[in-house]
């Protein structure tokens, strides 16, 4: 298996962890180490608790697919007992390294979380142990309808498998269906100062435009993504840059942590594409594209028509100037230019090229036309998913075994090191 290739990523915490010890040594003396992925060719082969589930998830028509099934046969196979941390690596067998992200279930999401994570976590699913999660816990943060929150959680998921990642390869789970989240929650808050969480820019943004609902959840909130990503012992986040600054604070708190006891928990990278890290408003090409935008046509859901799509990027707001170039006086020309240059891999230079004399019209009907064609492949498997329930049910029960077995130990762990009474 090859490393990441450093052209493509942009490894903001020391890339260097990705690769082979000799290389890394080398990437330590670079004045770039830590910025820049330096792993083209860097071998990286560990065989552990995936590859040993390989197979067991069940399929559609092979009976006992259900979320209780599963649960059953879970219990079964860890010896009657759920709590056991069977099925997890075994302490012999090297691990490939881990990888863990998550996605909130507040909607249909946005073209913006595929293009800067969503896409890039099945391409990391042979190469690294991947668990992701749909956060609900997180949803919380802003007053979610109770039905509403249910479905989006399931759909969210099958738009996750439909995007790529395959159950048999990664772990996919809800994370209310955890415990462990919410438990080492608590304990990391008594390990992170308050005035860290105050300076967050998602609170602030967050609080500002829910002033009728400034919760305690809204201000505690990286915690349980410090939480999440420290569970897993994970060495690699794939998230879009808005989320770099939480994953700074999860650094924080590990480093801490650690150091106030022993070693505990891993140090987690981030990984950032860089192109398309922060895709932007239709509408208002300086905001950020969000799934709570009120206004649609800033917008590009992952299961809008392809007309819809067409009519969003003819509107999209640009200039006056008519060219096809890229830069920061230029924002609605750029964000366009992202989105088309990660959907097809073409840099830039090439886009400016291609579209060299000729006018915008032309330039965002092509845009358009490659975001209908990569999400229709995605849309028509979304569908079949979302009409297989049981299926998709029973990749969530398995997912939630097999998270909470890594997440147990990690907690388990914690409980012994800051002196809880273990009976
Ligand atoms: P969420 O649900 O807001 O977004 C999911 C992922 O999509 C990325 N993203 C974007 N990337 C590029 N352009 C955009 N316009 C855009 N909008 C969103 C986000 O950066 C994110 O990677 N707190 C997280 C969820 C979370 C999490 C975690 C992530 C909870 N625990 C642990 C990683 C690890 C969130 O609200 O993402």
């Amino acid at each position: 298996m090859i490393g990441l290739c450093a052209r493509h990523i942009l490894s903001v915490y020391g890339a260097v962890q990705k690769i082979s010890r000799p290389a890394r040594r080398k990437a330590q003396k670079s004045p770039c180490a830590g910025l820049r992925g330096v792993a083209c060719g860097a071998r990286l082969c560990y065989h552990g608790y995936i590859a040993s589930h390989k197979n067991a998830l069940s399929r559609p028509g092979q009976g006992g697919t259900g979320p209780r099934a599963v649960f059953r046969r879970e219990k079964r196979r860890n010896g009657g007992n759920d709590m056991s941390e069977a099925g997890a690596q075994s302490a012999a067998a090297p691990r490939k390294k881990r990888v863990f992200s998550g996605i909130q279930p507040t909607g249909v999401f946005t073209l913006g979380n595929y293009v800067g994570a969503v896409r890039n976590w099945p391409k990391l699913q042979d190469e690294y142990e991947c668990i992701y999660s749909v956060v609900d816990e997180h949803a919380i943060t802003v007053r979610q309808d109770p039905a509403a929150l249910r479905r989006q959680t399931r759909e969210t998921a099958a738009l996750l498998l439909a995007s790529g990642i395959s159950p048999e390869k990664s772990v996919v789970f809800v994370q209310s269906h955890v415990p462990a989240h919410a438990q080492l929650s608590w304990v990391l808050s008594c390990f992170c100062p308050f005035g860290d969480l105050t300076r967050m820019h998602q609170f602030k943004e967050k609080s500002a435009k829910h002033p009728e609902d400034i919760n305690g959840g809204l201000l505690t909130y990286p915690i349980l993504m410090a939480a999440d990503i420290l569970l897993y012992q994970t060495d690699l986040v794939p998230i879009g840059i808005d989320q770099k600054q939480h994953l700074e604070l999860a650094r924080n708190i590990a480093q801490r942590f650690n150091g106030v006891y022993s070693p505990t928990f891993t140090m987690p990278d981030g990984y950032i594409p860089q192109v398309g890290a922060k895709v932007m408003s239709l509408q208002e090409p300086e905001k950020k594209m969000s799934k709570s935008d009120a206004n649609e046509n800033a917008v590009v859901r992952m299961l809008d028509t392809p007309d819809a799509i067409l009519r969003k990027f003819k509107r999209a707001v640009t200039d006056s100037d008519g060219c096809v170039r890229a830069g920061a006086d230029k924002p609605g020309v750029t964000n366009l230019m992202s989105i088309y240059g990660v959907l097809t891999g073409k840099s830039f230079a090439d886009i400016e090229r291609e579209f060299d004399g000729r006018g915008y019209g032309e330039f965002k009907q092509a845009v358009a036309q490659t975001v209908v064609d990569a999400l229709r492949p995605i849309q028509q498997e979304y569908a079949r998913l979302l009409a297989d329930r049981g299926y998709l049910d029973g990749v969530l029960a398995e997912g939630a075994v097999r998270a909470g077995a890594i997440a147990r130990r990690t907690l388990a762990k914690v409980y012994k090191k800051i002196g809880f009474l273990q009976l």
